[in-house]
């Protein structure tokens, strides 16, 4: 038997912002054993679980759901709707929309990664890791482009990097009323079933979402939610696609069935995953998710630190950057907080490598859980000589204490 774990005793804390803790009532479903996925009870399996994600979404259309992990359904997005040197105008919000824009030049599509300039004098962090999509900026760049090469707008909805989500609805009327037919795609990877989405209402064309964040899956399958509009641009677009084609999958999802071998188990933990969220009603789950990172919000503000967000407007549910003061690797400081805590958190990616880190709260957490990840991370920082403002776990403590859900 593989033993990962160096402490003998307890759970691990997996406190990083996605893959997610799994609920054993999931885990236990995961566990079923495998059907024929061409007979009657995978059929009904099927449908039914695309029918809860269209909930999920918020959605009347397809939802097309892939065995890859979210990546997969990145490049699905594109590789359906574009055509070969077709122009896509994408948002530098952090990380995540950077590897985005490198596989849309990678599939030959050209890109325009909007940015904005120039570095927080607090933190010495990109200032656009610290704030959402700005949709006057998009705005003004559709207004300008009057032939309409630009085809797509991408933005990612909850920017897993830094912690930071964006306004959709806003960028959708950016879009409106510079009034141009570009299709909007964006990333709801680590947003769904944690933090608001309504795709419909928003006029999305495509979403991308993943198992293994808000859904409280392992990782291994993916979504691309679609607009009539999107489906409408696949019939002419000729970038090759063959295994992410949504024409076959939307017409064998008809009777619950892929053109493929579908993930059969991970499909059973969708079903109950979709179960769960429904039955608890997704306003209460983002409700949840808020009053959580608040609560961790608190903490970090008791430490002194600086919050990687810098607008509060769009301050994730998710999850939420630390900065660490100048000279204090963040790396080292998780590698120490998992040594001796046996605490998980998310690394700085990208630009802000060493110089932040990430607490994850979604998932199968609870009010306890993430008291003691903000424990696991307060005596981590002093054991690596950082001098605190003050005690996070108090703050969590009251936070918690003061705000019911
Ligand atoms: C916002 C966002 N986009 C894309 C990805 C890539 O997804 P995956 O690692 O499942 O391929 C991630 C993964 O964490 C993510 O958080």
């Amino acid at each position: 038997m593989l033993t990962l774990n160096q402490h003998p005793t307890g759970r691990h804390f997996l406190q990083i912002p996605g893959p997610s803790p799994v609920p054993d009532r999931i885990l236990r479903a995961l566990s079923l054993p495998t059907i024929d996925h061409r007979g009657p009870e995978f059929g009904a399996l099927g449908l039914s679980v695309i029918e809860g994600l269209k909930q999920v979404f918020k959605t009347q259309h397809p939802v097309a759901i892939y065995p890859a992990s979210g990546t997969g359904a990145w490049e699905a997005a594109l590789a359906n709707t574009m055509s070969p040197g077709d122009l896509v105008l994408m948002v530098e919000t952090g990380q995540f929309a950077a590897l985005w824009q490198k596989m849309a030049q990678r599939l030959g599509l050209q890109t325009e990664f909007l940015a904005e300039p120039g570095t927080c004098p607090e933190t010495g962090l990109p200032l656009g890791w610290r704030h959402g999509v700005n949709a006057a900026a998009i705005e003004q760049r559709l207004r300008q482009d009057a032939g309409h090469r630009i085809k797509a707008v991408c933005v990612v909805h909850n920017e897993t990097s830094t912690g930071v989500t964006s306004d959709i609805a806003a960028v959708r009327r950016a879009i409106d009323a510079a009034q141009h037919p570009a299709l909007l795609m964006v990333d709801t990877i680590s947003g769904l079933a944690s933090a608001d989405y309504r795709h419909d209402e928003w006029g999305v064309d495509v979403a991308i979402s993943g198992s293994q964040k808000g859904l409280m899956l392992p990782p291994g399958i993916s979504f691309n939610a679609l607009s009539p509009r999107a489906l409408a641009a696949g019939k002419g677009a000729r970038l090759p696609r063959s295994f992410w084609a949504w024409d076959e999958i939307v017409e064998m999802n008809k009777g619950g069935y892929w053109p493929y071998t579908p993930s059969t188990n991970l499909l059973y933990g969708l079903h109950e995953s979709l179960q769960m969220l429904l039955e608890q009603g997704l306003d209460a789950v983002f409700a949840r998710h808020q009053r959580w990172a608040a609560g961790v919000r608190a903490a970090v503000r008791a430490w002194g630190l600086p919050i990687q967000c810098a607008d509060a407007a769009v301050y994730s549910p998710v999850l939420t950057g630390v900065v660490t003061p100048p000279g204090v690797d963040a790396d080292a400081l998780r590698k120490l907080i998992h040594e001796r805590f046996d605490l998980s958190l998310g690394t700085g990616l990208g630009k802000v490598k060493g110089r932040m880190f990430r607490i994850g709260h979604l998932g199968d957490s609870n009010d306890l859980t993430l008291v003691a990840t903000v424990a696991g991370c307060e005596m981590g920082l002093k054991l690596a000589g950082v001098k605190l403002a003050g005690s996070g776990v108090a703050a969590i403590m009251d936070h918690f204490a003061e705000h019911r859900n």
